[in-house]
């Protein structure tokens, strides 16, 4: 792969924010690869998939060795995750650990990976995880996607301090409610007209990967719209 500005992968652009994520980043002129365990529908045209879950450490291990063969890795946006709702006390071992695995284990995975490939690369690159409100508003009935979204701002917050020397920004996206398609599915009755498009998180991302924004480390940006 070639692209002026070198590969940026975003983890679970299949989804609605990944794929405007995509999208956007193959117009700013990187070479995209899309890393979910399904391909984006429909396709985003000058990316390549490759599947992977993040749940597995060997599938982020085989595409760090794939992305490492095909150029220089420039960027890693976490756009994935799932909410859940549950309760501190009451949720089972088994949802703690899904939710857990899917909110911050794979997005650490991924995060690692690049900025591993990036510091030996020499240096320089750009990291941006999608983090969402929840990592700071508290609510009740949420506790594993709090949890979960509270550690990894963190997690952006120590690797951008670790990272810094190594001039790789890691930085963060909180969006409030995106108007997605799950979401109006979920919650017909809301004004719509109040929701943060996704293409707007994702030119938040893009300028957070952008030259103008390479002083730019450990920061969490709100991107809440009248949402
Ligand atoms: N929607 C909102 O209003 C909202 C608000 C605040 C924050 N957020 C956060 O923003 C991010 C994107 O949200 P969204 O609405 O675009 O979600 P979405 O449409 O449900 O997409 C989630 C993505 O995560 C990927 N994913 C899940 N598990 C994975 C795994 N094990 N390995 C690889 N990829 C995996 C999915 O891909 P596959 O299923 O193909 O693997 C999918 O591409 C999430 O972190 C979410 O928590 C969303």
């Amino acid at each position: 792969m070639s692209a002026e500005r070198g590969i940026a992968v975003v983890g679970g652009g299949s989804g609605a924010l990944g794929r405007a994520v995509a999208v956007r980043l193959v117009a700013d002129g990187f070479a995209v690869v899309v890393a979910a365990r399904r391909p984006p529908d429909p396709d985003v045209p000058g990316a390549l998939f490759v599947p992977c879950n993040l749940g597995v450490p060997a599938d982020v291990e085989a595409l760090a060795a794939q992305v490492g063969a095909q150029g220089r890795w420039a960027a890693a946006v976490n756009a994935s995750g799932g909410y859940s709702g549950d309760l501190g006390h009451r949720v089972s071992e088994d949802d703690r650990a899904a939710g857990l695995d899917v909110n911050l284990l794979g997005p650490w995975r991924l995060a690692a990976a690049a900025a591993r490939a990036m510091e030996e690369q020499g240096g320089g690159g750009g990291i941006v995880n999608v983090i969402g409100r929840a990592a700071v508003e508290v609510a009740a009935g949420q506790a594993v996607y709090q949890v979960a979204k509270t550690g990894l701002l963190r997690l952006t917050e120590v690797m951008a301090a670790e990272l810094r020397e190594a001039g790789i920004t890691v930085n963060a996206v909180l969006p409030s409610i995106m108007d997605t398609p799950l979401n109006r599915r979920m919650m017909p009755d809301a004004d719509f007209s109040r929701w943060v498009p996704v293409e707007r998180v994702a030119a938040a991302v893009s300028w957070l990967l952008s030259p103008e924004a390479d002083q730019v480390s450990g920061a969490a940006v709100p991107v809440y719209g009248r949402a």
